[in-house]
């Protein structure tokens, strides 16, 4: 799908790859509707590419249905570009210290990154299935974020990597039934990234993360998530599928 003039939203739009990602799809001539529940966050973000900024938790349908009309009113079309970016990052052994389990964690967890997903997936493809075909029959592209952990999920990541195992495992059901309508769906599961959930780490547990990077061997940029985001949106034969993104990581047990 050509960006240019389109409508898009991007979920967790006020921070890190998201950010990236909004920025990048404004660059290419898109219309950004940033949903995140830091308000203060996305309005700069939204106020830097002339998008607009909605508050809303994505685990929150109802919400997540306000600011999808909110959008469909201000740019006068539905979304058809659509990046799920917003998620958390949770860790707790599943059994802790003394036997303390870690129930609380794994539901805020999967009701963040899974449910929240979900609901902006299906808000996102109930609506794209309402416009009109463009050239090949595409209606929309959704982008939901795995991680690498939905793989090779580290000790302490059960919660996470079960979040993100969901998001992998779902791309491809919910490509196929949304392939009749012309909309696809893919994830990405990005490896270790300089954003805002790793700048608070201490410069020598960033040096060790990036030491087991084969190449390059750094954090990844944002903006290389951003450009997968445009390259999954600017090619229609992606679909149904999850990409590692990851310059060659695979995470140790811990
Ligand atoms: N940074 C990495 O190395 C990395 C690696 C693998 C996967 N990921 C995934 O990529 C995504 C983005 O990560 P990031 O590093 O940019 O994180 P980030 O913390 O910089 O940004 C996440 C954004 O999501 C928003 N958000 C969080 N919970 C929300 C909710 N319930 N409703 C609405 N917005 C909410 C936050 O306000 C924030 O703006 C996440 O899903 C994360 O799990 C990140």
């Amino acid at each position: 799908m050509l960006i240019d003039g389109q409508v898009a939203l991007v979920t967790g739009g006020g921070s890190g790859l998201g950010a990236a990602t909004a920025r990048n799809l404004a660059a290419r001539g898109a219309r950004v509707a940033i949903l995140d529940f830091a308000i203060d966050k996305s309005q700069a973000v939204a106020a830097e590419i002339g998008g607009i900024a909605l508050q809303a938790d994505v685990s929150d349908e109802a919400a997540v249905g306000a600011a999808f009309d909110a959008a469909a009113a201000h740019f006068g079309s539905a979304p058809r570009i659509v990046v799920s970016c917003a998620g958390i990052g949770l860790a707790a052994r599943i059994v802790g210290r003394e036997n303390k389990l870690s129930f609380d964690v794994f539901e805020k967890t999967l009701r963040v990154n899974l449910f929240g997903t979900y609901n902006v997936m299906s808000h996102a493809a109930a609506r794209m299935g309402d416009l009109d075909p463009l050239y090949g029959g595409e209606r929309g592209v959704i982008v939901n974020t795995a991680s690498v952990a939905f793989e090779d999920g580290q000790l302490g990541q059960a919660a996470y990597a079960a979040s993100k195992g969901a998001i992998a495992s779902m791309c491809l059901p919910a490509a196929r039934e949304f392939a009749r309508t012309g909309i696809r769906v893919m994830a990405i599961a990005p490896g270790l990234f300089y954003t805002p959930m790793m700048e608070g780490l201490p410069p020598e547990v960033a040096e060790k993360i990036a030491a087991n990077i084969p190449f390059p061997p750094r954090l990844g940029d944002p903006q290389e998530y951003a450009m997968l985001a445009e390259q999954i949106i600017t090619n229609p034969f992606l679909n149904g599928t999850t990409i590692r993104l990851d310059g060659a990581v695979r995470l140790p047990p811990k």
